[in-house]
């Protein structure tokens, strides 16, 4: 948990004028992914991380807001729709410590890290790929590694069929959202796969509280 110290992370203001270096659209998709996403709670789960890698990275928010609270480990954000990655790279520019790779998790073989967030990306992966996926993610970790994963559910009905009508328009009908399918994963789901996976100390921790939709946090470890 953040101490009294901790900065307060940028907020969508702050996140629009410091993207200044991409073009309007891509300024405000950021904001609004600011604001409509607990990150506070993503990025708690994650600090004080040595090395992570960062699945799905999008345009590179988690690494912006990490490094707004001074992290200072090395991160590898990967992508496989190179649009995204492309995004990251001309927002955050270059740094020894942290790169943006334009690839599939199955191509990232022999390094391991600390920590691997997964934030909002397993709706894109068909739901007879994920134990594959997850088990995937979970050989990526070194021993006594943590996984945080966020994702659509918990609250009310409402909150979950508006999640799934954002989800269809961003991926099917405006194609700003590329993935290999739309399936709604809920936090049991999550929880389930990371424990198939090997994983321990497995949590699934409500996250939408006063968020337009339904977010579910969900951390394992990998035992030592
Ligand atoms: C809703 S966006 C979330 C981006 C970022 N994690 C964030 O929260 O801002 C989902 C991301 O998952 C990526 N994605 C889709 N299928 C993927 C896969 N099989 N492996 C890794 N990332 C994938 C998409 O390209 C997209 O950038």
């Amino acid at each position: 948990m953040p101490g009294p110290s901790t900065p307060t992370l940028p907020g969508p203001r702050a996140v629009f004028r410091a993207a200044s270096a991409l073009p309007l659209g891509a300024r405000l998709h950021l904001a609004v992914r600011r604001w409509s996403a607990p990150w506070p709670r993503v990025v708690d789960g994650l600090e004080g991380e040595r090395t992570l890698l960062d699945v799905g990275c999008g345009p590179g928010l988690l690494a912006f807001l990490l490094e707004s609270r001074g992290a200072a480990g090395s991160y590898v954000g990967i992508d496989p729709d190179e649009r995204k990655v492309s995004r990251a790279r001309a927002w955050l520019g270059r740094l020894p410590r942290r790169t943006f790779r334009a690839c599939e998790l199955s191509e990232i073989r022999k390094e391991t890290f600390d920590a691997v967030s997964v934030v909002d990306v397993l709706y894109l992966v068909p739901r007879a790929e994920r134990e594959a996926f997850v088990a995937a993610v979970a050989a990526r970790l070194d021993p006594g590694g943590r996984v945080v994963v966020l994702t659509s559910g918990g609250g009310p009905r409402w909150k979950r069929l508006l999640d799934r009508l954002q989800e269809r328009l961003v991926v099917a009908v405006l194609g700003w959202t590329r993935g290999s399918a739309v399936e709604p994963c809920d936090g049991a789901e999550v929880a389930a796969l990371l424990a198939a996976a090997g994983l321990v100390d497995v949590r699934v921790e409500d996250a939408g509280a006063g968020h337009l939709h339904g977010f579910e946090l969900v951390s394992g470890r990998k035992p030592e």
